[in-house]
């Protein structure tokens, strides 16, 4: 990873943001060197101040995300969890009340590619299983985290979904669908439990690098062509995705509920249109070209 995977900031300054409340984060570790999504999460609550629960199904993963906490200071445990198994959900969100006493936050940050195809193409048998890591997966984990949010009248949800939950041009199917569906659960979640004191949002990241992306191998050219479909044109990482999910947790999102937050330079918005004003017109800044000023 480049070294805008190393934007940490000081835990210094933030850490009374979460005041020791619990936040557990799955899919907490990384698949390859560098900062994921999750890993980023968990490592940016944790400088707030949160106690985190790293759950995933590769512990070793995960320790490497609860050795940055620790090095920072930070308090974080390692639960190996399959959050596809009702039964693994079940048992880690105990061993979290066990540890910590209480939960506030869950970031349901796992999801995989799936398998690939369109209608034509894909294994239907592997469809289910692909459904079932990344839709049922938050399913269950909210289904064991939410009533001990509901008994304290307080709680934060964050899914992960994609752009490609919002928009088509992704060459597979399960992937967008599992995606858009994340979007559906976390609305219909909103509204289920807000008067329980309990926010559910989403975010949606576009194609930023990170190690999922990076460990499958993409050529510089490929690299720069996804960057410049953005609106920003620059290259987003999971720091990016890390900040909104940390502030969509804290209190500072208090009035938050039910949004699904593009995390995308701007991409599902529209295009670029950086072109040269016409004398009269207002510049893509929203100034007078100088021609046109008094
Ligand atoms: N990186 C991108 O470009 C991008 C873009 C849009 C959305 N996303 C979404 O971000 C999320 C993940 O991002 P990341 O950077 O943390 O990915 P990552 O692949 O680096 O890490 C995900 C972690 O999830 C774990 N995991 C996988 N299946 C699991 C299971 N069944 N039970 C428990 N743990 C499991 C893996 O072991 C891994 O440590 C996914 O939901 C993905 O769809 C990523």
């Amino acid at each position: 990873m480049d070294d805008s995977q190393n934007m940490v900031g000081s835990r210094a300054g933030d850490a009374a943001a979460f005041g020791g409340r619990v936040v557990v984060v799955t899919g907490a570790g990384s698949r390859a060197p560098g900062v994921g999504n999750g890993r980023a999460a968990a490592v940016l609550v944790a400088r707030a101040g949160a106690r985190v629960a790293l759950l995933d199904e590769r512990a070793e993963w995960a320790q490497e995300t609860r050795l940055m906490i620790d090095t920072e200071g930070g308090d974080a445990c390692v639960i190996p969890t399959d959050v596809s198994d009702a039964d693994s959900c079940a048992a880690s969100v105990q061993t979290v009340l066990d540890r910590f006493g209480s939960i506030y936050g869950l970031v349901n940050n796992v999801g995989i590619g799936g398998p690939p195809g369109t209608a034509v193409e894909v294994d239907p048998d592997a469809w289910d299983p692909g459904m079932q890591v990344n839709v049922k997966s938050m399913m269950l984990m909210a289904k064991y985290c939410i009533p001990h949010m509901a008994s304290v009248g307080a709680g934060a949800i964050v899914n992960v979904s994609s752009v490609a939950g919002l928009r088509g041009g992704i060459p597979s199917l399960l992937y967008p669908t599992s995606k858009a569906a994340v979007i559906g659960l976390s609305r219909a979640m909103a509204a289920h439990h807000g008067r329980q004191g309990i926010r559910v949002n989403c975010v949606a990241p576009g194609m930023v690098y990170t190690p999922m992306v990076s460990s499958r191998g993409m050529s510089e050219e490929t690299r720069v062509a996804r960057q410049s479909r953005s609106m920003l044109g620059t290259e987003g990482t999971g720091w990016d995705v890390g900040h909104a999910v940390r502030y969509l947790l804290s209190d500072e999102a208090r009035w938050l509920s039910g949004v699904v937050l593009p995390i995308d330079a701007g991409a599902s918005a529209g295009t670029a249109t950086a072109y040269p004003a016409l004398p009269g017109q207002l510049a893509t800044d929203g100034a007078l070209p100088v021609s046109a000023r008094p």
